[in-house]
């Protein structure tokens, strides 16, 4: 059932990239927005979104998907690929939600910014680790001035090995070769940093503004697997670990850890003036002499619906606030600005 968030008023989305894009199908039903359109030219992709999407209409072609009639865009394309995609988006008219991260290079990036700008229309990064319950509960903590100002954090976003190289991201083999060439084969870990670095860009309103980081050189053979088994985005070339150390603009250190090993990692740790956050309690005061306490994260309003979409409620969020920018004109939190700060981080490294 989909709530009436923005006084009845709907809104007309289509998915630019299936894959990933199908994850945001609960998301929008249950916030009221219409999928009428998608677009992939992968024939598997295409049928396996048809059969939970069958309302929307599909299509192989990008042009012939931007003829269809829609006032958004999600652009879920590979990732090297967002800047050019986005703009073509921008220039059809759209509104656009970029996965992440939004652009490749920093030319690609001073381009998309002029774009728009120029264009004047809705612009939204894909960003949705902030928006778990723990992340939103630290940046309410945060905001409430709980942990005083950030002095430093550890942030993971770290994958066991798996291997859509050679298969769909539902475990489906492709034909060996195919997928070899997929930017998840070749592109460095340090690009993929946002859904370790934005979190604490969130959290505490603050933007990165160095990075230094030294290259790793000791891979662990990637392992490829049959159907049925869980895969989410690591390959041979992806197993390896990528930290940089982020200035942050208070002068706080962040250290932002990417990578593929031969287990997930998700850890948080968040040091602040006044309290800190191990990744279990909070520890308030200074000294090892204030208290320690287990906490339960709560959502904000809107949180049951949030879960129920599925995928840690970030998907849910993410749509919300962008719909809520297209609808009411109220800033999302990864504007086209937020969205360069934290896309630069992971280039810079
Ligand atoms: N935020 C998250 O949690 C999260 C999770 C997974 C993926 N992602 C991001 O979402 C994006 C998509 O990821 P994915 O996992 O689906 O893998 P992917 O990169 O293989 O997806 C791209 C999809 O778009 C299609 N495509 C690409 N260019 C196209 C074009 N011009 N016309 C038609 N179809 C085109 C491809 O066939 C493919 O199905 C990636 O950028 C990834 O970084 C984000």
């Amino acid at each position: 059932m989909s709530m009436d968030l923005f006084g009845g008023r709907r809104l007309k989305m289509g998915i630019w990239g299936l894959g990933r894009g199908s994850a945001f199908i609960n998301s929008a039903r249950a916030l009221g927005i219409d999928i009428v359109a998608g677009c992939d030219f992968d024939d598997h992709v295409r049928n396996k979104f048809h059969e939970i999407c069958p309302e929307a209409v599909l299509t192989a072609d990008e042009d012939e998907f931007f003829k269809m009639d829609f006032e958004a865009v999600l652009v879920s394309t590979y990732c090297p690929n967002h800047a050019a995609d986005t703009m073509k988006a921008l220039r059809m008219g759209k509104h656009v939600l970029s996965e992440v991260t939004a652009f490749f290079t920093p030319a690609q990036g001073v381009a998309l910014v002029e774009e728009v700008e120029k264009r004047g229309l809705v612009y939204n990064l894909a960003e949705n680790y902030p928006f778990t319950k723990i992340n939103m509960y630290l940046a309410r903590l945060y905001k409430q001035g709980l942990f005083g100002e950030l002095a430093y954090a550890e942030f993971d976003y770290v994958h066991g090995g798996a291997n859509p190289c050679t298969s769909y991201l539902d475990g489906t083999p492709v034909i060996p070769g195919n997928q070899l060439h997929h930017w998840r084969g070749w592109l460095n870990y340090h690009y993929y940093c946002t859904h370790s670095l934005g979190p604490v860009m969130i959290i505490s309103g603050l933007r990165p503004e160095k990075v230094t980081a030294f290259p790793e050189d000791v891979y662990c053979k990637g392992t490829v697997h049959g159907k049925g088994r869980k895969v989410d985005g690591i390959v041979p070339n992806l197993c390896a670990f990528a930290p940089s150390l982020i200035q942050m603009s208070n002068g706080s250190i962040v250290r932002n850890l990417m990578g593929g090993s031969v287990s997930d990692s998700h850890q948080k740790r968040f040091f602040g003036t006044k309290a800190a956050y191990d990744g279990k309690y909070l520890h308030i005061g200074g000294g090892n002499a204030g208290p320690r306490l287990d906490i339960d994260p709560q959502w904000d309003e809107m949180g049951e619906a949030a879960e129920k979409a599925g995928h840690g409620g970030g998907d849910f969020w993410e749509l919300y606030y962008f719909a809520r920018q297209i609808i009411t004109g109220e800033k999302a939190p990864w504007d086209i600005y937020a969205a360069s700060d934290v896309t630069l981080a992971g280039i810079q490294a």
